[in-house]
């Protein structure tokens, strides 16, 4: 046994590959039984896609880097859920293309916004968060209030979602242009963030 121990720790090839063996067997231990966990696949009882309005907020969010400061994930400690509500789970995130779950914390997590303010203290925060928090240090976002949402786009990409398995009617992608005319970014932006954890 010492002098197999010996030959693998003298070899960095034969060391390499035994690291691998065992760091893939660690590996298939964590993955494996959550393949086959029918409850991580499911979603959750009220969940349904974003609206085309939602959605454009959703990717205006993700433009303008919100990511980088709030996660979107409630852990299950203690701490966390008294802070912030009921823990995430799995399902709430099906229709969530890309995961914005974040991993940095310099604002708050975002998981159970929905409703926490209304939608003139979002406005108002948004184009200037000093405004309403005047210790904060988040940057403003004037532009949203005068840049129009692009109704051209939340066609193609209702119909791309569609295709991978979303379930939005013919109906509802029809409409999405109309749905969002006229609308502005910090409109489509509230009416993402006013959804942020309803859906579960
Ligand atoms: C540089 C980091 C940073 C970025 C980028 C940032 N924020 Fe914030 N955000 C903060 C901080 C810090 C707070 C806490 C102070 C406050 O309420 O303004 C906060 C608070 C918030 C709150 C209130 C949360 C609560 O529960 O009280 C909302 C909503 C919010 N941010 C949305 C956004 C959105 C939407 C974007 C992108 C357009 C964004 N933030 C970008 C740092 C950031």
């Amino acid at each position: 046994m010492l002098k197999l121990h010996k030959t693998i720790e003298s070899n960095s090839a034969l060391l390499i590959f035994g690291i691998l063996i065992v760091a893939s067997i660690g590996g298939l231990v964590q993955i494996l039984p959550n393949l086959f966990d029918q409850s991580l696949h499911r979603g959750t009882e009220n969940i349904k896609p974003y609206s085309a309005l939602e959605l454009t907020g959703r990717d205006i969010y993700i433009r303008e880097g919100c990511v980088g400061c709030h996660s979107q994930q409630i852990r299950p400690l203690v701490g966390e859920v008294m802070r912030y509500g009921k823990n995430s789970i799995a399902g709430e995130f099906i229709y969530d293309r890309p995961f914005l779950w974040g991993s940095k914390r310099t604002g708050p997590d975002l998981a159970r916004l929905a409703g926490k303010y209304s939608d003139k203290w979002h406005e108002i925060h948004l184009i200037n968060p000093r405004a309403v928090v005047p210790e904060s240090i988040m940057p403003a976002y004037p532009w949203l209030d005068k840049n129009k949402v692009d109704p051209e786009l939340i066609v193609a990409k209702l119909k791309l979602l569609k295709k991978m398995g979303h379930p939005y009617t013919d109906e509802q992608i029809k409409q999405a242009g109309r749905d969002i005319e006229g609308k502005t970014e910090l409109e489509a932006m509230i009416a993402y963030l006013q959804v942020l954890g309803v859906y579960r």
